[in-house]
């Protein structure tokens, strides 16, 4: 069995933990029975206090005991996750979310029967006593966050422990949430003790919606959405009806402004021309670097320093991640803590662009023409105008990185590729990045929330 190695228990050294992480391959359409005793190990490690990472059909998480202060401090520390963000505990029934909570209203009840086993964390006040969820879970809070996973391994992981399990996603803090093991390897491999590799996490492919659920005298239920995700707003007003489902305010998208950028008649002509104009001015664009992996390893090295310090102070003094712009100044806090910092970066600044096709390459064409390298987040609707695009342009293949996520025509395929395109673009040497956005109906609203906070709220419109 893997054993932790020594190095943890130093908060000063600032190097990663070296664990030499355990590996099990399983395959999600196994018999349950069967699946449960392959995961017996990995269960035994996470009764004895160890990290273990699994997949759910949202992202992959990185379990430990919910019921244990030290197993969770390694969770924060393995991940450089800030002290003030409280985790999510998966539960295996009903019946454990009841025994993990106190005075749940109905409505979070009926929320858990409809929707469970799948994508849906509900917020609720917490039990105490020896069942309950330990303090260091709840980042202090008095309320819990507790989520059934339909994923059969995190099922079967679950059921083998016999334990409630805390779990974050499997990144490092600040990084796009792993939807496969290789990703959670790149960022945790050498940190943990254990990683359940069960194929890619590729159901809903965002993480679950947090939403935190009142009881009214009339009866009736009220439902507020602290993070969007795979349960849609829509599908959360068909139980308790609609004008009953808000949006934590905080975590609104202001509709962006026009800015001065060049107009569509601008673009155009941009698209035309054989002189180079200056890059749009709201693009920050990075400086070259010598390679791909000199960049990524500078991006983790930014991600990691500091991290290993212990889970009080670890976040304070981190760069990473940093609290994202607030929609309006005027807005409290979000009610869900990890809404407040910026999340799911690329290394590369990312900017989000409000306009058409045409427009996003007419940003693209001078920043190109400098001889820089730009990476493109578009989806199949919008490849034959880019490939026509690099043809009459005489493009540089080089200078280009093309990641296609998904049809516009199928959200959820956005969705299930976003993260593995916004982690595929780390290993290019892109210097700035331009991406289509999305209606905001159904999981439109999750993909925009993480598309916003990747770019840190950088959105170009079209004049
Ligand atoms: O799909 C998911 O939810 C994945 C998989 C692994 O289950 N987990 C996940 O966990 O995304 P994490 O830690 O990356 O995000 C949890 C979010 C954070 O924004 C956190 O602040 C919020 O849920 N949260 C957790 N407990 C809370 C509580 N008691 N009160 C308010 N917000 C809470
Ligand atoms: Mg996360």
């Amino acid at each position: 069995m893997a054993q932790p190695n020594e190095t943890i228990t130093n908060a000063e050294n600032t190097s990663p933990p070296a664990f030499d992480t355990r590996t099990w391959v399983v395959s999600p359409t196994a018999p349950a029975d069967e699946l449960e005793s392959s995961l017996s190990e990995a269960a035994r490690m996470l009764q004895a206090g160890l990290l273990v990472a699994f997949p759910t059909e949202t992202v992959y998480g990185l379990a430990a005991n919910a019921r244990s202060h030290t197993a969770l401090q390694g969770i924060y520390r393995a991940k450089g996750r800030p002290s003030d963000n409280p985790l999510i505990v998966h539960v295996a029934s009903i019946d454990e979310f009841l025994a993990l909570g106190r005075n749940i209203p109905q409505t979070a009840i009926r929320l858990a029967r409809h929707f469970w086993p799948g994508p849906l964390t509900i917020i609720i006040p917490t039990a105490y006593g020896p069942e309950a969820a330990c303090e260091t879970a709840r980042a202090g809070l008095d309320c819990v966050g507790v989520r059934m996973p339909s994923h059969p391994v995190a099922l079967a992981l679950l059921r083998a422990c016999g334990l409630p399990l805390a779990a974050p996603s499997a990144n490092l803090s600040g990084r796009p949430s792993p939807t496969t093991a290789k990703h959670v390897s790149f960022d945790l491999g050498g940190r943990i003790s254990g990683l359940v590799d069960g194929g890619p996490s590729d159901g809903v492919g965002l993480e679950s919606t947090v939403v935190e659920a009142t009881d009214d005298a009339d009866g009736g239920g009220r439902i507020v959405i602290l993070r969007p995700g795979g349960v849609t707003r829509e599908q959360l007003e068909e139980i308790v009806g609609v004008g009953r489902v808000t949006l934590d305010p905080s975590i609104v998208m202001k509709t962006p402004t026009p800015t001065n950028g060049p107009s569509a008649d601008t673009a155009a002509s941009t698209l035309s021309t054989s002189t180079s104009p200056l890059p749009h001015p709201q693009l920050t664009i990075l400086p070259k670097q010598n390679s791909a992996r000199a960049a990524e390893l500078a991006s983790i090295e930014r991600l990691t320093a500091g991290t290993s310090a212990g889970a009080s102070s670890d976040a304070a003094s981190s760069p990473s991640p940093s609290p994202s712009p607030s929609p309006s100044s005027t807005t409290p806090g979000p009610k869900a803590p990890g809404m407040k910092y910026t999340h799911y970066a690329p290394r590369a600044p990312l900017h989000l662009v409000d306009g058409s096709i045409d427009f996003l390459l007419s940003l693209a064409l001078p920043v190109v023409r400098r001889g820089d390298v730009v990476g493109l987040l578009c989806t199949v609707e919008s490849r034959p105008a880019i490939d026509s695009w690099l043809i009459s342009e005489s493009i540089p293949s080089d200078l280009v990185h093309l990641r296609t996520c998904g049809s516009r025509a199928d959200l959820p395929s956005v969705a299930r590729e976003l993260y593995t395109v916004l982690r595929a673009f780390d290993e290019t040497p892109v210097q700035v990045i331009l991406s289509e956005i999305f209606p905001q109906d159904g999981v439109g609203q999750a993909i925009m929330n993480r598309l916003n906070k990747a770019a840190g709220g950088q959105i170009i419109t079209q004049g």
